[in-house]
């Protein structure tokens, strides 16, 4: 058997409405993540996707005038050309209309209504258009109101399915508790604890179809659909080879889970943190099978989330083609802490990109290129190294061990800080070995050819270690150095043979 996969999922989108810049950075955040788990060696499973039921997109639909399906279909298309330009490259796509996984809602809905865990009653009470839930006493705030968070609020009277949900919450309890590392960042599990304490009702499965006809019908009552939460968590399940007919992809299932699931602060609570585990543990998965969960922040404009509802968007499809889609990776990757909120901002992206790309890197990669071959008729040799070299040498290497570590814990802006120190300490070891008066004293060409090997070694750690975040401009960059990524299976980057560079040409452009 080949070695367990890092798998991982990035939240399944709601097919309601153009992709915006809060949906990217989720998707890139966990793009960044699989190229850094392939890139130590690991093979990895990543899957997204759209979430394709439910009142909002059939609403969504009808004010369009259209058909459902060809409206989700056309969502998803935008979502998958938006992807496709930012360089998201996921293994697997999930869309929750393909029959596959409504055969695998169907089969996981059997199966927990013959151990009992699914009964029907009648609920009234208020519920929240917007968010397709049911709300209880503990929705209301300080003044006893429901938010504006809600949006439009209806008094219900209905008969629906119910998952014996508070029948597990001891257990869930029990397993917050113990198991520290189900939440990334740890701060959040303080929240899971507070919402369990004061959680007593079940989860309703259900949506009657004379009021909603958009989704997965119950396969014991035809008179319901499945609610959207119920049948968009599955699909983590039901893409990733959960009950397959198919054997072989069973058997990777198994290797495959459990996932690393990549989702926003604002479905910590109650999907992912309450539902989906007590959802798996009642299908008979043992603790170790529970999903990790990794919870982002959101990103703000002017102080309130990027978000369809308000309508407060930025336009990822106009970012990247304003400034190509390197920039907007390496924006959305560099000026938001994983797990806080940041505030997105056009001007910081420029600063930024200008600052830290085309003024540090690229001018470095320019400047070496440029030295290589005008001094050393652009050659470079294994030589040997001096103790000045080997101080750079060696904070590299220190600068390396912090990127893996914050790679490992998805800190990528920290990782992106360790890169740019590497940056800015060859910079600066530029202006202080001054290869241009090196030159002019012809004692001096070992000296040369070793600062500029040095320079050129740490070009190409920057790149390699750059490689997640801005895969096409690292290659570039490799391409121009003339040399492979670092193997960071053998780290040590010391040229073993001769290597001819090319001429430097622009990789990060400077932005007006
Ligand atoms: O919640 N900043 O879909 P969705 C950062 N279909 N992340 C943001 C954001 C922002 N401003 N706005 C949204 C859903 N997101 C469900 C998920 S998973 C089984 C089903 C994130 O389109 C949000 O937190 O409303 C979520 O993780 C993802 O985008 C999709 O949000
Ligand atoms: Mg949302």
């Amino acid at each position: 058997m080949s070695p367990k996969p890092f798998t991982l999922t990035a939240a399944i989108d709601y097919a309601n409405a153009d992709p915006h810049i809060g949906h990217a950075y989720e998707k890139i955040l966990a793009d960044v993540i699989a190229r850094f788990q392939r890139l130590c060696g690991r093979g990895v499973f990543f899957m997204t996707g759209v979430d394709q039921h439910g009142q909002k997109v059939e609403q969504a639909a009808a004010r369009l005038g259209m058909d459902t399906q060809g409206f989700v279909d056309s969502v998803a298309a935008r979502f998958r050309t938006l992807w496709e330009t930012l360089g998201v490259a996921y293994d697997c796509w999930a869309a929750t209309t393909h029959p596959l996984h409504q055969q695998i809602v169907c089969k996981v809905l059997r199966q927990l209504f013959s151990a009992g865990d699914l009964y029907k009653s009648t609920y009234r009470g208020f519920y929240s258009v917007r968010q397709e839930q049911f709300l209880t006493d503990k929705d209301r705030d300080a003044t006893g109101k429901f938010g504006p968070e809600w949006g439009e609020i209806i008094f219900l009277e209905e008969g629906n399915w119910y998952f014996r949900l508070s029948k597990y919450l001891p257990w869930l309890s029990k397993f917050i508790e113990t198991h520290s590392e189900f939440v990334i960042p740890a701060f959040r599990r303080t929240e899971i604890t507070h919402a369990i304490q004061h959680w007593k009702q079940d989860l309703c499965i259900s949506r009657p179809r004379s009021r909603l006809s958009w989704g997965i019908e119950l396969p014991f009552d035809q008179e319901f659909v499945t609610y959207v939460w119920f049948d968009a968590l599955i699909s983590y399940l039901s893409f990733t080879g959960y009950l397959s007919e198919d054997p072989v992809e069973e058997g990777r299932f198994r290797q495959r889970w459990p996932a690393l699931h990549i989702l926003g602060k604002d479905i910590m609570i109650p999907a992912h943190a309450v539902y989906w585990p007590t959802m798996v543990h009642a299908m008979g998965f043992s603790d170790q099978q529970i999903p990790q969960l990794l919870v982002h922040g959101w990103w703000n404009f002017d102080g309130t989330k990027v978000s369809k509802s308000t309508g407060n968007t930025v336009d990822p499809f106009i970012l990247a083609s304003r400034y190509g889609p390197a920039a907007l990776r390496y924006y959305l990757m560099r000026d938001i802490s994983t797990g806080r909120d940041a505030n997105f901002s056009e001007e910081r992206l420029i600063l930024l990109c200008n600052t830290e790309l085309a003024n540090g890197l690229g001018n470095l990669l320019n400047r070496t290129l440029s030295m290589v071959n005008l001094y050393l008729g652009g050659s470079l040799h294994p030589g040997f190294y001096s103790h000045d070299t080997n101080t750079i040498r060696e904070q590299n290497r220190r600068s390396t061990s912090e990127y893996f570590l914050r790679m490992q814990s998805f800190e990528i802006d920290r990782a992106i800080m360790a890169i740019m120190d590497i940056v800015s300490r060859s910079n600066a070891f530029i202006e202080a070995s001054s290869p241009w008066e090196l030159y002019r004293k012809p004692k001096q060409r070992a000296k040369l050819a070793e600062v500029l090997a040095t320079l050129h070694e740490s070009i190409r750690l920057a790149a390699s270690l750059l490689a997640p975040i801005l895969p096409k401009e690292s290659a570039a960059m490799l391409n121009q150095l003339g040399i492979e990524a670092i193997d960071f299976s053998h780290p040590d980057p010391t040229l073993r043979t001769s290597l001819a560079v090319s001429p430097p040409q622009p990789v990060f452009p400077k932005f007006p």
